[in-house]
């Protein structure tokens, strides 16, 4: 391979950015170019001022937010003292994934590509804004665009002469080998999970904390249509320390039926050790993998195999296919003319990557191992806002976890891989262990004590607010407001003793919604806008911070709608004053918000 030329950097938050990133880097390897593919917050920043090409792949979540792995990028390349030359060396492209039905679609790539030219970078393309809304998804953009940026790229860095593309039916050699043991080693030699059970660091991605689970119980009536689960957690020993508004990442494994599904498609024998090498200079192995490993081991932990398979997976399986009917099947979901109809295969009923492998049989069970870790993503965390304060249970961590889990047309029910898993552990019949690590979330409550505070939080939302609570009311902070919304009082009111009871004690101000009591729809913004008076005055008069956790969609628009109108109302201001009041509480971080799909 050639010196890499061509940088790939990507912020992504559902994997979208980071597998339109590694289809460049195989692009180019394809087109013999060298390309390193990086995740923005794993690239060092101040060297970019060296990159001549960098392609920057980002998408954009909730209200416009960048995801979490370009978060410590984002804001340094915002930083006020950048000289306007700092990128003059550097062409550059933005490539940006979102999603038309929210307000900000794409900001952070039109931001970012806007910053990049304010830096001196030249464009070489105006900036790609793909669209999950599109029938076709993001790729209906992505295609063209990427086209169109060959071109340029190889204007700018024309690839060696002599070597011929690579072309598309053969496969780019793996990224590793996996050499399998046949002596088995003695006794306990696998590594365990790369984690630690306690230390003065504290835990991360690379290493988790393997965090006792204390109880798992559901919180939902029985006739309710959701599991929701509170589980607790030990963290003891840990050094995890958060505060309110903090979020845990947890990393979920596979079900022991599924990795059977997967190693008997393959021919794997679960119980075979095997050790990982890198075939290129600059990759190395994933950090989280003992060596030796055994099979099972990474298809439990490591290979996302319940997730829905994404076009990159049918272009590799189709190179890797002995089977002509398989292949030629294979070959049209890779193709662009076969999008709508892998769509319908596989997106749309949410078939997952075990599923695709049972209908493919033949080419499933010719798969070489080592290809697993170029064809299968690996699980990514998920997060959860944490639902407890550290001052009123110390030692302890507490989420609440809606269990996902709904049908399409095929026959087995969707289920969501973390929820699931986690409200499959049961610690009533042995010690369970969950890895886990805690970062910041995107709220952060008043450090001033006499600040009231207005949190809006219907369904599970209501979890960091109960953190928040918590917390106040551990410091003698006693001005909260709480707008709670459920279905029904008996069915999925979360805690309703514990408000009770803190209401009593004069430190919380309760509003709940229920939806279904009654013929009309009553949710949080209905019981906001009655309480306009109580809102107005807490924010205008005695400078309430106002919060908002929950699922996206059309909640978070209602309740800004809500607040819109109670400023035109309560505050006699017109609707534009009204609009630029919220907009000036959003400014100043008076008005927060915390959302998930
Ligand atoms: P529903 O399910 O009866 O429609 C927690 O999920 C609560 O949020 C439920 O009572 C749910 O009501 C309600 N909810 C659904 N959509 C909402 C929206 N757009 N704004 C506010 N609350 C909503």
């Amino acid at each position: 391979m050639p010196a890499p030329q061509l940088l790939v950097l990507f912020g992504s938050q559902t994997g979208t950015a980071q597998d339109v990133s590694e289809r460049l880097g195989r692009e180019a390897r394809r087109r013999r170019l060298g390309c390193r593919v990086r995740a923005l917050d794993s690239y060092p920043v101040v060297n970019l001022i060296h990159e001549p090409l960098v392609i920057f792949v980002c998408a954009t979540t909730g209200q416009g937010d960048p995801p979490d792995n370009m978060k410590n990028f984002w804001r340094f390349i915002f930083r006020k003292n950048l000289p306007s030359t700092a990128l003059c060396q550097m062409d550059f492209a933005v490539l940006g994934l979102g999603d038309s039905s929210y307000a900000k679609f794409n900001f952070v790539a039109k931001k970012l590509h806007r910053r990049l030219l304010q830096l001196g970078g030249s464009a070489l393309l105006p900036a790609c804004l793909g669209d999950d809304q599109h029938e076709l998804g993001p790729d209906a953009a992505v295609d063209p665009w990427l086209r169109a940026l060959w071109g340029k790229v190889l204007g700018l860095c024309p690839p060696p002469p002599g070597l011929a593309d690579i072309p598309p039916g053969v496969p780019l050699p793996s990224k590793f080998s996996l050499l399998f043991l046949h002596e088995v080693p003695s006794a306990g030699s696998e590594g365990q999970q790369v984690a630690h059970t306690g230390s003065r660091e504290p835990p991360s991605e690379s290493q988790p904390f393997l965090a006792p689970m204390i109880s798992n119980q559901r919180v939902t009536g029985p006739s309710h249509f959701q599991d929701v689960r509170l589980i607790e957690f030990d963290i003891s020993g840990s050094a995890i320390s958060f505060t309110a508004g903090d979020v845990v990442l947890i990393r979920p494994s596979n079900s022991a039926a599924h990795v059977q599904q997967f190693c008997q498609a393959l021919g794997l024998d679960p119980d075979q050790l095997f050790t990982l090498h890198p075939r290129e200079p600059d990759v190395l192995p994933p950090a989280r993998l003992p060596q030796p490993c055994s099979v099972r081991h990474l298809v439990s932990q490591y290979l996302d195999i319940a997730s829905v398979p994404r076009r990159s997976f049918f272009e590799l399986l189709a190179c890797l296919s002995l089977h002509e009917l398989e292949r030629e099947k294979l070959l049209e979901f890779s193709s662009a003319q076969g999008q709508e109809e892998l769509f319908e295969y596989c997106n749309r009923p949410r078939r997952t990557i075990v599923e695709v492998l049972c209908d493919f049989p033949h080419t499933a069970a010719a798969i070489p191992p080592d290809y697993l870790l170029d064809l299968i993503p690996a699980i990514r965390p998920r997060a959860f806002s944490i639902a407890s304060s550290m001052l009123a249970h110390p030692s302890r961590l507490q989420i609440l976890v809606a269990v996902v889990q709904f049908q399409t047309r095929l026959k087995e029910p969707r289920r969501g891989l973390c929820s699931s898993w986690l409200a499959s552990l049961d610690p009533g019949q042995g010690p369970v262990r969950v890895p886990l690590w805690v970062r910041p979330g995107s709220l952060a409550f008043p450090e001033m004590p006499d600040v009231p505070v207005i949190m809006v939080g219907p369904g599970t939302g209501v979890a960091p607010f109960r953190a928040a609570i918590q917390e106040r009311v551990a410091q003698d902070r006693t001005r909260n407001v709480l707008f709670f919304g459920c279905r029904r009082r008996d069915q999925d009111f979360y805690w309703e003793a514990e408000w009770q009871e803190l209401e009593k004690r004069g430190c919380l101000t309760l509003v709940p919604a229920f939806s279904r009591e009654q013929e009309q729809k009553v949710y949080v913004q209905h019981r906001l806008r009655e309480r306009g008076p109580l809102v107005w005055e807490l924010l205008d008069r005695q400078g309430a911070h106002f919060y908002l956790a929950g699922n996206a969609k059309s909640m978070p628009a209602d309740v800004s709608e809500a607040l819109v109108s109670i400023f035109q109302e309560e505050g006699g201001l017109c609707g534009s004053d009204a609009a630029a009041y919220l907009a000036r509480l959003q400014r100043t971080r008076r008005f927060q918000t915390e959302t998930w799909a």
